[in-house]
């Protein structure tokens, strides 16, 4: 890739033995930065291309086996109409653009989100290009389309009610991994790491209950400017932190 940092000595100081199995980034800050630039908000979105290229190669090399990236939100619909067909459109090109370099690095697309909203066009493209990935094992890059997480637990608590209604589950059946398997993640590990760019602390209807223990990262940099660096600086500080899931220092210290 042309004009590509690859920063070898924050590289290096990442644990190879202790990395995040699955990390989700917030891609947030593109408007802002088209209009620090004097540029439309849908210049903002084609310039973060670049970085989603960067962060997903950067997590492929390290060894990161899933990467999930919140491309567009239920409540993303509800923005003018010409940026919402701007981005679907962007979306379109971007897949049919990076097929062939997803294949040569042999990593897996698939998407999370309620996709029968999607315009044809961009359903077609990300379908063609999930089935032309699916062999792909060395990381699986979710999209996250159409997506909020309150939209995705409905989903399973309708799922769960229809199986308890039809007589096929009873509720003492109903467990922590049996909601897990409901929802639209249901084969991919709950993120370890959760990373929002562009300065805001929040989560904005994003995988709620898979990051109940996840770390959060908040980085100040708008979704264009991020780049491989900036993913390195965030695993770093990740591994710096003592995960305690409810125990105390002392006993995960003796573990
Ligand atoms: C949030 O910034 C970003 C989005 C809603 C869209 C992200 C999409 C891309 C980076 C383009 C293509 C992506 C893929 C995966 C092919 P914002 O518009 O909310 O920024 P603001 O908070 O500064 O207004």
């Amino acid at each position: 890739m042309e004009n590509q940092e690859e920063w070898p000595e924050l590289k290096a100081q990442i644990d190879k033995l202790r990395l995040p199995k699955h990390i989700a980034i917030i891609m947030d800050g593109n408007g802002r930065w088209a209009q620090q630039h004097g540029m439309a908000r849908v210049f903002g979105h084609q310039s973060g291309v670049k970085s989603v290229r960067e962060v997903t190669e950067a997590a492929a090399e390290i060894g990161i086996k899933f990467l999930t990236l919140y491309a567009f939100s239920t409540e993303n619909w509800n923005r003018p109409d010409e940026e919402v067909t701007a981005l679907m459109t962007l979306l379109v090109k971007t897949i049919q653009a990076e097929l062939p370099t997803l294949n040569k690095n042999n990593i897996r697309l698939q998407s999370i989100g309620d996709l029968t909203t999607l315009p044809d066009a961009t359903r077609l493209e990300l379908f063609d290009a999930i089935d032309k990935t699916k062999e792909n094992s060395r990381m699986t890059l979710i999209l996250a389309l159409s997506y909020s997480a309150k939209w995705e637990i409905v989903e399973a608590i309708k799922n769960i009610s229809r199986k308890v209604t039809a007589g096929s589950l009873i509720i003492d059946d109903i467990t922590d991994e049996l909601v897990s398997s409901e929802l639209a993640t249901r084969d991919i590990p709950d993120p370890e790491l959760l990373i929002r760019t562009g300065g805001e602390t929040r989560i904005s209807n994003f995988l709620l209950w898979q990051i109940a223990y996840a770390e959060l990262s908040f980085s100040k940099i708008f979704w264009p400017d991020y780049r491989k660096k900036d993913l390195y600086e965030s695993i770093i500080d990740f591994q710096q932190r003592q995960r305690r899931f409810g125990k105390t220092g002392e006993q995960v210290a003796e573990i």
